[in-house]
């Protein structure tokens, strides 16, 4: 398999575009596309995903769709069903993920299960960042996401964490910068051995 043949898209779940958790996203890309891959990076700020209904339409219709039609989920579906590789970003608020990225986990999840498990087998990778506490339990949302839709979950030299308050504080987090390149080489390695 070419290397073109890798996909990695990146889901920022903060409600502002271009934050601290969008530059940790953006380096772990960086140094996917140096190993070949193509990348996307998706950013929820700005947009409103609503939360799951629980109608069940999904394992009714199994057409790999979220009945609700009024938001970007099933685009962003499509995306992540598209990849090998899903890195989903999330700053803390109130030590767990945003709303966003809680909506897009039980939307994007339930439909993913009702149609024979669609993330099966894909690598998975959480990015977390925090001012001062509390991203351990939002990391451990998402990687919650990841080992039950039967996700392989890539690691780091220290949990995807980065701290920073304003936008941009994160660059001075130098520790965070080398967790996020380290994750990327990860990300590569068990992609192409799971392509092999
Ligand atoms: C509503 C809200 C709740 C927050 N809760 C926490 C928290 O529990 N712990 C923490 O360390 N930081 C918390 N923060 C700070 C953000 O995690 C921090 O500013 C982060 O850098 C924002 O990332 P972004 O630039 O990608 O939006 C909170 C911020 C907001 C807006």
């Amino acid at each position: 398999m070419s290397t073109l043949g890798y996909r990695a898209l990146a889901i920022n779940g903060s409600a502002r575009k271009g934050g601290n958790t969008a530059r940790l996203l953006d380096r772990v890309l960086e140094g996917l596309r140096k190993e070949g891959f193509h990348t996307e990076l998706v950013e929820l700020g700005g947009t409103v995903l609503r939360g799951c209904t629980a109608c069940r339409s999904c394992f009714k219709n199994k057409n790999r769709r979220c009945v609700i039609e009024t938001d970007s989920l099933n685009e962003i579906l499509a995306k992540m069903i598209a990849s090998d590789a899903l890195i989903i970003g999330s700053p803390t608020y109130f030590a767990d993920v945003t709303s966003e990225t809680k909506a897009l986990i039980d939307r994007a999840g339930y439909v993913a299960r009702a149609n024979d498990n669609l993330f099966h087998r894909k690598v998975g990778a959480a990015v977390v960042m925090m001012r001062r506490a509390g991203a351990i339990h939002a990391f451990d949302t998402i990687n919650h996401f990841f080992l039950i839709e039967g996700m392989y979950v890539a690691g780091s030299t220290y949990w995807n964490l980065g701290i920073g308050r304003e936008i941009g504080e994160v660059e001075k987090d130098s520790e965070a910068l080398a967790t996020m390149d380290a994750l990327s080489a990860n990300i590569a390695h068990l992609v192409k051995c799971l392509k092999r």
